[in-house]
């Protein structure tokens, strides 16, 4: 060989490696003995050893011990009986980062024949992102299939406040009878004390229906209808049927709302939705804590009507904030991470925002709506508040 071949060769398997440097897959060649011969820079980021520190070495150093102490074996059988174990086919594997972590790789092998003897050439491409799309897919399965039941839920609260409406009804009326007749006739006679008693016991059962016919108009399915509104009578309204059984658990609710605030524009149903995943997160985050407190207020803010609910809980964990308005993100156990999505997307789709201070350190949370107050001038929501 002269000079001038030797050069053009060197020249040449220079350009050979830096093509292979370039490779976004992992390129490994071994000579018929098992010792690496090429490593590429894919390779090294793959797993973790520089490709001088493993030129030369057995690639069973790639490897989990399981595999490592078998692949000599193989090589040798294969050489001596030409009994294909892996070559030519691509297949899922394991490799060993140099830190001895075990990570997924599907792995090609290739053969040649050189003047230096058989060569082989395994391509390597790292599976972690495809297994972990698989897991995510597999979450996101399983909250569809919470969410089905979620809807399940909702079809028999439906049916339930319906069954129930028809009894509170005549329960009222019955009353109602009893009262009536006594006061008008003096053959039936009940003291006055008791016909009281009868009377509240009426506004009750009314108090109770009016509660079980908000609920039903807020889970039924229904067209979306922007009216005039105003938002501290949304939140009362919502407020009240969303604590039923809190009270008796020890929670208290301040209420506070600014006098002459102007009305919004808005979906009555949509807007207290919005309240009420609030004031379930404030209920859920409450649980644990010896003060059990929920501040709601409401103000108005120029052009636009504010309303904020703060609760005495541990604010939120630090995890859940980068992604705590995307949909699916939970941190509860039977939680669908679902409702402060939708909320932030009816109040921006009202030309509005939800937005949050986490608290943390002895604080709570702490959210806050705003909407685009009422417009006189034209009827129609402001979009152009800010
Ligand atoms: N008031 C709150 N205090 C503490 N954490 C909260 C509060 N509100 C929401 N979070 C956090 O935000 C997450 C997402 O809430 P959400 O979208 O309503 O879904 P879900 O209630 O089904 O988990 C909750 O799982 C919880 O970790
Ligand atoms: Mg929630």
């Amino acid at each position: 060989m002269d000079f001038a071949n030797l050069s053009a060769e060197t020249t040449s398997q220079a350009r050979l490696l830096s093509v292979l440097d370039t490779a976004v897959d992992g390129i490994i060649v071994i000579n018929d003995g098992g010792r690496i011969l090429v490593f590429n820079k894919a390779c090294e980021k793959l797993f973790g050893y520089p490709a001088g520190e493993v030129l030369g070495e057995n690639v069973n150093i790639l490897m989990p011990q399981n595999y490592s102490d078998h692949h000599d074996e193989y090589l040798n059988s294969y050489l001596t009986t030409g009994q294909r174990k892996i070559i030519g086919i691509g297949r899922a594997v394991h490799g060993r980062h140099k830190d001895g972590s075990v990570f997924p790789l599907e792995l090609s092998v290739g053969e040649s024949a050189t003047p230096d003897g058989r060569q082989f050439i395994g391509i390597l491409r790292d599976l972690r992102p495809k297994v972990e799309a698989e897991e995510r897919l597999d979450a996101v399965q399983a909250q569809l299939v919470r969410m089905a039941r979620v809807n399940a839920m909702d079809e028999m609260g439906s049916a339930l406040a319906h069954e129930l409406n028809q009894p509170l009804t005549a329960l009222m009326l019955y009353l109602q009878a009893v009262t009536r007749r006594a006061r008008k006739s003096d053959d039936v006679v009940i003291p006055p004390e008791m016909l009281e008693v009868i009377d509240r016991a009426v506004e009750e059962a009314d108090r109770a229906g009016k509660i079980i016919r908000r609920v039903r108009q807020f889970i039924e399915k229904r067209d979306i209808e922007r009216v005039r509104v105003s938002l501290a009578e949304l939140v009362d309204e919502a407020t009240d049927f969303t604590m039923i059984g809190s009270r008796t658990r020890g929670v208290t609710v301040n209420r506070n709302h600014s006098e002459g605030v102007a009305d919004v524009y808005a979906d009555p149903i949509q807007i207290q939705q919005i309240i009420v995943n609030l004031l379930r997160n404030a209920l859920d985050a409450l649980v644990d804590t010896q003060d059990q407190t929920i501040d709601i207020e409401t103000w108005q803010d120029g052009d636009r009507v504010a309303m904020e609910i703060a609760d005495s809980g541990p604010g939120i964990a630090p995890s859940m904030l980068p992604d705590l308005f995307k949909a699916f993100a939970t941190s509860k156990a039977t939680g669908t991470g679902l409702g402060l999505a939708i909320s932030r997307t009816i109040a921006q789709s009202h030309g509005g925002d939800l937005t949050v201070q986490p608290g943390g350190n002895g604080q709570g949370a702490r959210f806050r709506l705003v909407l685009p107050v009422f417009d006189t001038s034209g009827g129609k929501e402001q979009t152009n508040g800010h």
